[in-house]
């Protein structure tokens, strides 16, 4: 237990308070009027009303030399979004079961590559301009804990894309984050700034407007490989018709299918929630058995030193992105310059941080990246701690994560009403 008893003193008070004062989304402050207040870091911890900053360092050779135990991911809860992104809580409807898209193999004689813009005109490509703070997870943790009459006892609660960034931090200094985190209850709950994530994806797509396929196609491409390569229901249960008309099949990305796992780094206990694409096979009734999830991504064929530089860090986010949920699979679908797809490549998620150090141009460590996010996992919980609302920051090229206070108080935006109202009845 990390809270004085004082401090789930002022917890509890503040679920009354963010549910009755502040309404769902309290302001926070802006970025600028709290660095404006931006206090020296000199290690001493400072009254909690004076808005300071805390640094934690990212230089990959601090953590090394040293092991952070993990504890295997399993999963507790699950959810799907429907095909016009209706949350499902405890609902496989939308996982899917994996079966090789048909090229190249015996299964077809065709063995041209695969157009993977096909289609594009009628890609129901979902936007992103709704902040979805971690509602989905939110509501489907609160059916958890209606079943089990208790609360999720556990230091951190995410969405796994926040964890890939942290994880990746040591090493991938170019994409830069924003999250904010609320400690609420005892557990640190942290979502992704999501002002900040539309400002970078706005600005990426002016970029690869400047010559090439639209951003967007680019995405319609990930997508599309993953409608080839995935079935509604086990291989028994559909037709070869099915099978075969795949190439047909309109590509959205409305439906998903959400595991929520419970994991541990180091002295830190989380849960996470992420999509996964599917399963080969079937998935296992029991939670601890090995999970047999499978994660597709497309990639260009690194060709030049300087392409395998930019896959070896490419690799470093596949990884990540699935280790945290134990995703033991990774399939490849190699695509030319112009989106045809002209090779898969199926690798084991553990064995990838071995390849990159024996045969990379980019070498990484994994463990390293496994400690400094236990490190970073400690400093979070020694920062974020009573009341108010913070953000997280990498600025792209810095070796550093910054975490400051942008609210005295309430859970900003981070936590809906119905879940501090859920939390608020099972306590009462
Ligand atoms: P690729 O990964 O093959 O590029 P995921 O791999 O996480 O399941 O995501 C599926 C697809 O969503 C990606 O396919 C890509 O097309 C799109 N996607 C994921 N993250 C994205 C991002 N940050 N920006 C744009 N598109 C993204
Ligand atoms: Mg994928």
């Amino acid at each position: 237990m990390r809270l004085s008893t004082a401090q789930l003193g002022s917890s509890s008070r503040q679920l009354s308070t963010s549910a009755r004062c502040f309404g769902r989304r309290a302001k926070i402050r802006p970025v600028q009027e709290a660095l404006h207040e931006d206090r020296s870091t000199s290690g001493r911890r400072r009254d909690a009303n004076v808005t300071k900053m805390d640094r934690f360092q990212l230089a990959p050779e601090r953590y090394a030399g040293t092991k952070t135990n993990i504890k295997k991911p399993v999963e507790i809860a699950y959810f799907s979004y429907d095909s016009d992104h209706n949350l499902l809580p405890f609902s496989d409807a939308s996982l899917k079961y994996y079966y090789p898209v048909l090229f190249n193999t015996h299964h077809t004689d065709r063995n041209r590559p695969i157009d993977l813009s096909i289609g594009f005109d009628t890609f129901r490509n979902r936007s992103d301009s709704p902040d979805e703070h971690l509602d989905g997870l939110l509501d489907t943790l609160e059916q958890l804990e209606r079943r089990q009459g208790s609360k999720l006892d556990v230091d951190v609660i995410t969405w796994r894309g926040m964890m890939t960034k942290i994880l990746t931090a040591t090493y991938e200094d170019q994409d830069g984050f924003e999250m904010n985190a609320t400690c609420f209850q005892d557990t640190i709950f942290v979502e992704e700034n999501h002002e900040h994530k539309l400002a970078r994806n706005g600005q990426q797509n002016s970029f690869n407007r400047r010559g090439g396929p639209p951003a967007e196609m680019f995405q319609y491409w990930g997508y599309k490989f993953e409608t080839l390569s995935m079935l509604p229901k086990p291989w028994a249960e559909v037709s070869r018709d099915v099978i075969e008309a795949r190439e047909q099949e309109p590509v959205e990305n409305y439906s998903q299918y959400c595991s929520i796992v419970k994991t541990g780094i180091g002295s830190t206990s989380l849960v996470i929630g992420g999509e996964v694409d599917g399963v080969t096979d079937y998935k296992p009734e029991d939670p601890e058995a090995p999970p047999r999830w499978i994660e597709l991504k497309t990639a260009r064929a690194p060709v030049s030193p300087r392409d395998r530089q930019i896959h070896d860090k490419k690799m470093l986010k596949f990884w990540a992105q699935s280790f945290l949920l134990n995703v033991p699979k990774i399939v490849i679908g190699y695509r030319s310059r112009d989106g045809f797809l002209e090779n898969l490549e199926e690798l084991d998620t553990h064995k990838i941080p071995g390849l990159v150090q024996q045969h990379g141009q980019f070498r990484w460590n994994g463990n390293i990246c496994i400690n400094a996010t236990g490190a970073f996992l400690q400093f979070l919980k020694a920062t974020v701690r009573g009341e108010g609302v913070w953000r997280i920051r990498r600025a792209p090229g810095r070796p550093e994560i910054e975490i400051f206070k942008v609210a005295d108080s309430g859970v900003g935006d981070i936590i809906k009403p119905s879940f501090l109202a859920w939390r608020k009845e099972l306590s009462a």
